[in-house]
């Protein structure tokens, strides 16, 4: 169903734009004293959702003029090498950031191969180090989908201050650090925070009194509009691969209803183009700042 009057949106493509323009002088001013940011991706196995974000921040790094490499490793390697490689890439100082692509396969520890990463090098945010300093309110890197979820609402002037936001999902690297963001005691934050997951009886009873909906599951459409409130502001992280007949053989759907939505919602994000490229920004912001970082060595 598509209502009269569509809703806002809010679109991350534009506001990654004005992040890579403001990033320009930072990245002027390095390069004056020698120095390139550059960021080292580690992908493990061929899985093909994986391959296209890497190749899209990749991209995104080349555009900039900043340097990146891709370590392709089999899905075969013990979790030692992973390891080995990780502290080779923390010492070598060509590598202001570390980024290794998730999901990895199931028999890998996760944690322990994100705790190799040298939390100065982390800009994805993911060291308990990391996790640690931001759930205490004095964050180093913070992680890259989050972190652009929050210039998305500055750039619209979405305050935060008293409003109830409902975070669906708990995720390590969205839904947790999004909620915990959300709840400190600062500009950004400030918000009653409601964290739904997959053993919330009844979401929409949260949804429905939120201020700020924001939707981190993998389950395309899961946000219906019988769910929302008028006047919601509502942020779809969600990137769905849905089977249908075109040449590619799917195309991506968010976990919000976009359609159902229209009308009812005040603002939302499309996927493609809203949370998705403000991820791609936030990884060069980090990187940058990780460089910055390495010259100045300041505590952060
Ligand atoms: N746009 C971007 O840049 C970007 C970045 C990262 C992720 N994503 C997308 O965002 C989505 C979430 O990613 P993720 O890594 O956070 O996923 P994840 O690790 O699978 O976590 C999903 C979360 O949603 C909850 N959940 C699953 N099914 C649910 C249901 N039916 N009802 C309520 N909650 C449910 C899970 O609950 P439990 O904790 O109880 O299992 C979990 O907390 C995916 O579509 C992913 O592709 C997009």
């Amino acid at each position: 169903m598509s209502n009269e009057i569509n809703s806002k949106i809010l679109s991350g493509k534009e506001v990654a734009a004005s992040v890579y323009k403001r990033l320009e002088e930072s990245i002027i001013s390095l390069s004056s004293r020698g120095v390139v940011p550059g960021l080292a991706a580690v992908l493990m196995g061929s899985d093909p959702a994986s391959e296209v974000y890497v190749r899209m921040k990749t991209k995104r790094f080349a555009k900039m003029n900043l340097h990146s490499e891709t370590f392709y490793i089999p899905s075969d390697l013990k979790e030692h090498d992973i390891a080995d490689l990780i502290l080779r890439l923390n010492e070598n100082q060509k590598y202001h950031g570390i980024l290794v692509q998730l999901p990895l396969p199931k028999r890998i520890n996760t944690a322990k191969i994100l705790s190799a990463v040298s939390p100065e090098k982390d800009v994805d945010g993911f060291h308990p180090e990391n996790l640690g300093r931001l759930a205490s309110g004095n964050p180093r890197f913070i992680p890259c989908t989050p972190k652009g979820i929050l210039e998305i609402l500055k750039h619209y002037e979405i305050s935060t201050q008293g409003k109830h936001v409902v975070v669906v999902g708990r995720s390590n690297i969205v839904g947790r650090p999004m909620s915990l963001l959300l709840g400190l005691k600062n500009e950004t934050g400030n918000a009653t925070v409601t964290v739904c997951h997959s053993r919330t009886p009844d979401i929409g009873y949260h949804t429905r009194q939120a201020d700020i909906i924001i939707a981190a599951v993998g389950v395309p459409g899961l946000i219906d509009a019988d769910m929302v409130s008028p006047d919601t502001f509502i942020i779809d992280v969600g990137v769905n691969r849905v089977d249908d007949d075109s040449e590619k053989g799917y195309h991506l759907e968010g976990d919000v209803n976009y359609d159902a939505v229209q009308g009812i919602a005040s603002a939302v994000t499309p996927v493609p183009g809203g949370v998705g490229p403000m991820t791609i920004a936030m990884l060069v912001e980090n990187t940058v700042e990780a460089a910055e970082n390495s010259l100045t060595n300041r505590l952060k």
